[in-house]
């Protein structure tokens, strides 16, 4: 990008941007928190703006600092992070916010090398806590700055393919100016939300409509080009609502990586071919619990997408049997109230369980 292209990037974004609360007023010399920073980026890795703000503000005040973050439980943070969803961010937040209380001293690394070395911390997160909070020409590159990028250069290539997004990152690695990174990465950024939009892009609104490749030839809905994505695996899971005698159900807590890592359930798990649900279920239940029940009646069907798989979750009121249950596959588990849940954090498909629980639980005993 030309020095007058980011100029004229940068005059936008100085009369336009949208005051978020992870940035300073406009205008302002100060820099920015890198703890703010730092959670407002990992937060925006997967999530939209809105949805993001006020877990921040909620997030933040309780853990107001990378020190308080550090030494909180880490349940508490996943609390937190509840319905945000891609769980290992919270993790990897607490394991970071560690290594920089700890070993760091409670600083930030500043280069984009030294943030990749942290837990959750990539190419973009780096480059965008580098330039934005310490000033450093370091690129970014997310889906709207592909978008942006493929527009201005008229780009026919696929840029699902990885050597197409190296190209990406060489090109904005190349165009950062030296000054004002991080105003010029978030000008892109907000760019590609506001006005080159995936659908009916505003080109009538945009800085840099005079040299952009795509508006002169009229291909903009054509870029960014995209491989059609392979289908998305549906599973049907079967997950057990598990009441013992004094009407107390059972939740178990997850194992520490991997899928909802840390989160709890209603225990359950995958259909295998062949198998009925209450199959499933009590196969399931005797893996993970050595658990015994009788499965009773259909409580209650969600729905839910994760990134590379679906799932259609039936939950099956059971009765006990037997003995104390163990935690084999589980971490933990607990025998609760439904008054008892809002100190557990549990992911959607639970929490639309516990929804139907508290409409029409009382029904069932
Ligand atoms: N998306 C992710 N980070 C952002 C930022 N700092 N500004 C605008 N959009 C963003």
């Amino acid at each position: 990008m030309t020095d007058v292209q980011s100029s004229l990037l940068l005059a936008w974004f100085d009369e336009t941007r949208a005051d978020l609360p992870w940035r300073l007023p406009s205008g302002s010399d100060a820099r920015p928190d890198p703890y703010r920073v730092w959670l407002s980026e990992v937060m925006l890795q997967q999530t939209q703006i809105e949805t993001v703000i006020p877990y921040y503000q909620r997030f933040l005040a309780a853990f107001p600092d990378v020190v308080a973050l550090a030494d909180a439980p880490l349940h508490d943070i996943l609390k937190a992070w509840e319905g945000l969803g891609y769980y290992s961010r919270a993790r990897n937040l607490h394991k970071t916010a560690r290594i920089v209380a700890g070993e760091m001293g409670g600083q930030f690394p500043r280069t984009v090398d030294g943030l990749m070395r942290l837990p959750g911390i990539g190419r973009y997160t780096a480059g965008a806590i580098a330039s934005i909070a310490f000033d450093q020409p370091a690129p970014v590159l997310d889906g709207n700055v592909i978008r942006v990028f493929s527009r201005l250069l008229d780009l026919p290539d696929d840029v699902t393919q990885t050597a197409t997004k190296n190209r990406l990152w060489d090109y904005a690695a190349q165009n950062v100016p030296q000054k004002r990174a991080g105003d010029y990465n978030q000008a892109l950024m907000e760019l590609g939300q506001k006005v080159c939009t995936v659908r009916t892009p505003d080109c009538g609104a945009c800085p840099l409509r005079g040299s952009c490749l795509a508006y002169a030839r009229g291909t903009q809905a054509e870029r960014p080009v995209k491989a059609r994505r392979a289908a998305i695996p549906h599973y049907d899971v079967a997950a057990g609502i598990v009441y013992r005698a004094d009407g107390r159900f059972l939740i178990a807590q997850r194992p520490p990586e991997g899928l909802l890592g840390g989160m709890w359930e209603f225990p359950g798990g995958k259909r295998e071919a062949g198998e009925t649900l209450p199959q499933t279920l009590q196969r399931e239940l005797r893996e993970e619990l050595a658990l015994e029940v009788e499965v009773g009646e259909l409580f209650v069907v969600v729905r839910h997408a994760f990134t590379h798989f679906k799932i259609t979750m039936s939950a099956f009121i059971c009765q006990h049997v037997g003995a104390e249950p163990q935690a084999i596959e589980a971490q933990d588990f607990a025998w609760v109230t439904l008054a008892d849940l809002d100190a557990y954090s549990f992911g959607k498909a639970d929490r639309d369980v516990i929804a139907a629980l508290h409409e029409r639980g009382d029904l069932l005993l």
